[in-house]
This record gives C-alpha cells, sequence and structure tokens, in this order.
C-alpha cells in the first residue's frame, strides 16, 4: 500500500462517531456483469480490504444484496481476523430478496426484522454502526419504519440510521425525522445518495435537508462509475478493461457530449494540481459544502490506491468553482 496515504477521521454528521474521510464500498463484491463475470472474487476483496486498511482507512460499506450477500461475508472473513471495534460497518436493506414474496422486499416489519439477523450473522458481527434503507419504501408507513428500525438501535443490533434515497424523498426523509423526534425515536443521522461531478441531483433540496438534519452526507458513485477517471473519451468510447463495457447502461448514462465537457475541465485542473482525474474528481468532493465522506469503488488495488491518494490533494476555491460550474445548467452556482 502506498506509504503516504494516512486516511483521517472526520465527524460523522451530528452523530457521536468517527469516519474515514474516504469510505470504503464494497458493491461489487461478487458482483456477477452482464456477461456472468464476477467483478470482483474473494481472494481480490481481500488484498482491496488489506489494502483500505493499510491506509488507515475504517469504513466498511456494503448492503446485504451485494453479490447475494458474499459481499457481507467476505468482510465477515476478514473480520474475524481482526478486532471488529476498530472497523466501522455500514449495510443496507430493502430490495426484495425471494421471489414471489412481496413481503421479502422493503421496510416493513418482518422483512426488517428478519434481514438484520441474516446480515449480522453474515458479517459475523453482533452489531452494525450504520443500517441504512437502500431505497424508499412508499408501501411501508414511515410511522412503522421508524418504530422498527428504533427498535433495533434499543436492541443493540444497530447504532445508527441511514437512509439511501434521492433527491425526491427529500421531504419523506424529513417527515420520517419529524415523527422519529416526536416519539423520542432514532432519527435518520446519515444519508448515502449519488453524487459526483457529473450526477448532481442531489444538489437543492436533499443537501438543505442533510444540512437541517445535521445528517453525514457519504456519496456513492463518487467517480460515475468510472466516466471521472479518463479512461473513456469522445472518440472511442468503452474501451480497456472495465465493467462497464459488460452495462447496457452506462455508455447512455454517462457518455454524453455535456459529461465529456465537464471531464474537459476536470483534466485541466488535474493537470494543474498533478494529480489524475479521479484524484480530483474525489476531491472536488471531499472540498464540497455539506459533504462527509465519498465511498470509494475500486476493482483493483492499483485503483484503490490512486483513489485514497485524493485525501492529499488540495483544490483553491477558484478551482472548486471551476469545476463546480462545470456542470452548467441550474446547479451551477449552488
Ligand atoms: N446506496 C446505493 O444505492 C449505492 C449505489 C451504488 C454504489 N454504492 C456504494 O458506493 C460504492 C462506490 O460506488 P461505485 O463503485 O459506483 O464508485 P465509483 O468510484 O463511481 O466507480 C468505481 C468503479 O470505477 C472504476 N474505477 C475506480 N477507480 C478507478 C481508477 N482510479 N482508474 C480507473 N478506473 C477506476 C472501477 O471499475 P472498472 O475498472 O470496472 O471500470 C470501479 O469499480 C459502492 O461500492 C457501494 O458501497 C451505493
Amino acid at each position: 500500500m502506498s506509504d503516504s496515504v494516512d486516511l483521517e477521521f472526520v465527524p460523522l454528521g451530528d452523530t457521536g462517531l468517527q469516519t474515514s474521510e474516504l469510505q470504503f464500498g464494497t458493491w461489487r463484491f461478487g458482483k456477477e456483469t452482464e456477461a456472468g463475470n464476477v467483478e470482483i472474487g474473494e481472494e481480490r476483496a481481500h488484498e482491496l480490504l488489506d489494502a483500505y486498511d493499510a491506509a488507515g482507512g475504517r469504513y466498511i460499506d456494503t448492503a446485504d444484496v451485494y453479490g447475494g450477500g458474499k459481499s457481507e461475508e467476505w468482510i465477515g472473513d476478514w473480520l474475524a481476523d481482526r478486532d471488529r471495534e476498530r472497523y466501522t460497518v455500514a449495510s443496507k436493506i430493502y430490495w426484495q430478496i425471494r421471489d414471489g414474496d412481496p413481503n421479502s422486499r422493503g421496510t416493513n416489519r418482518k422483512n426488517v426484522r428478519d434481514r438484520i439477523d441474516a446480515l449480522l450473522d453474515r458479517l459475523g458481527t453482533d452489531y452494525v454502526d450504520v443500517l441504512y434503507i437502500h431505497r424508499w419504501d412508499d408501501e411501508t408507513p414511515a410511522r412503522e419504519m421508524m418504530k422498527t428500525l428504533n427498535g433495533l438501535v434499543e436492541d443493540g443490533k444497530v447504532h445508527y440510521l441511514g437512509a439511501s434515497t434521492h433527491r425526491p424523498n427529500a421531504w419523506k426523509v424529513a417527515k420520517a425525522n419529524e415523527i422519529a423526534r416526536r416519539e423520542g425515536w432514532e432519527p435518520f443521522t446519515v444519508a448515502q445518495p449519488r453524487y459526483n461531478l457529473v450526477d448532481r441531483e442531489v444538489e437543492g433540496d436533499y443537501l438543505e435537508m442533510t444540512r437541517s438534519y445535521g445528517m453525514a452526507v457519504c456519496p456513492w458513485s463518487p467517480l460515475g462509475q468510472g466516466f471521472l477517471t479518463g479512461k473513456y473519451t469522445r472518440e472511442d468510447g468503452l474501451t480497456g478493461e472495465s465493467r462497464a463495457s459488460e452495462s447496457s447502461r452506462f455508455e447512455e448514462a454517462y457518455l454524453t457530449a455535456e459529461n465529456f465537457d465537464v471531464h474537459d475541465e476536470l483534466d485541466a485542473v488535474a493537470d494543474e494540481v498533478d494529480a489524475s482525474p479521479a484524484q480530483t474528481a474525489l476531491a472536488w468532493l471531499m472540498h464540497r459544502d455539506g459533504v462527509t465522506a465519498p465511498i470509494v469503488g475500486a476493482r483493483t488495488v492499483e485503483q484503490l490506491e490512486e483513489n485514497l491518494a485524493a485525501a492529499e490533494i488540495d483544490l483553491t476555491d477558484e478551482q472548486v468553482d471551476r469545476l463546480t460550474a462545470a456542470k452548467g445548467g441550474p446547479y451551477a452556482d449552488i
């Protein structure tokens, strides 16, 4: 692992917990691409966790559906040889896990209570530090959800609650937090929305909501699933070794003229600070008001080492502003 990176701790919003300034995401552990290839196998997964650990990283993000449970299992195996108390582990529940069984989806009481025990078992731990709702469940009343989640906190199975939701749900998170406040229950204190230089829908009311509640903001896909690393070009499109070439949605979502214009500005700033586009894109996010700690993803140890070094990069206000403005449109001056 690179000797120079030593990740620092930062407050996890208004909770009493500290998080590493860059969290590590394990979405791709055991994940099959559309072509049927496993993106990250068990050995590589453990090498990546070792590399993150060696850089001082202590915050691991997973979900019970990642790799059909393999992500949690492999993290659990890795943690078994270590002092679990040194690490902060976040997981998520929501997506349907049994065909034909609508109760195995969402945040209804039956599903939440069933899923928490299964995920703790895979992780080999008595509690998760943060439990996220992976998406908003419109079929379960907010009161039922918050009361059930509060019970998990009271039982000591969960320490903090998180919402991994999107902009249109800002008012729903606020409503759930108001119910919790009224009842004296645990509110959502951590948010995990998609946020990066080209995906900016979280700006505006969602970030105002998180700020108002003192919630931590831990952005996912901080590199636009690899788009912001400089490995795709206008001319060549999808090239090189990448899971994106095995995804039917990536090209349409990311390889757009507007996004390549943003990438031009990213390349310019990256040159100025003598960093890679990936490092510069992560540094921009870390400099954004209201952002706590991006969740870095990586398929290889080399990618991870490159990304973690973003913590060492300083951008001037002028550089941050130029990158912010590159997207244009209504978000440019937020
Ligand atoms: N809450 C949610 O709904 C949600 C959704 C998505 C993700 N997440 C969390 O956020 C984490 C990060 O998301 P993400 O994987 O989409 O993050 P990302 O950083 O936007 O993309 C990571 C991917 O980009 C490529 N990449 C990363 N660094 C690179 C580098 N330095 N050079 C070249 N390519 C590089 C790699 O894929 P290739 O090499 O294959 O191109 C890597 O797997 C996940 O692991 C998960 O924990 C949460």
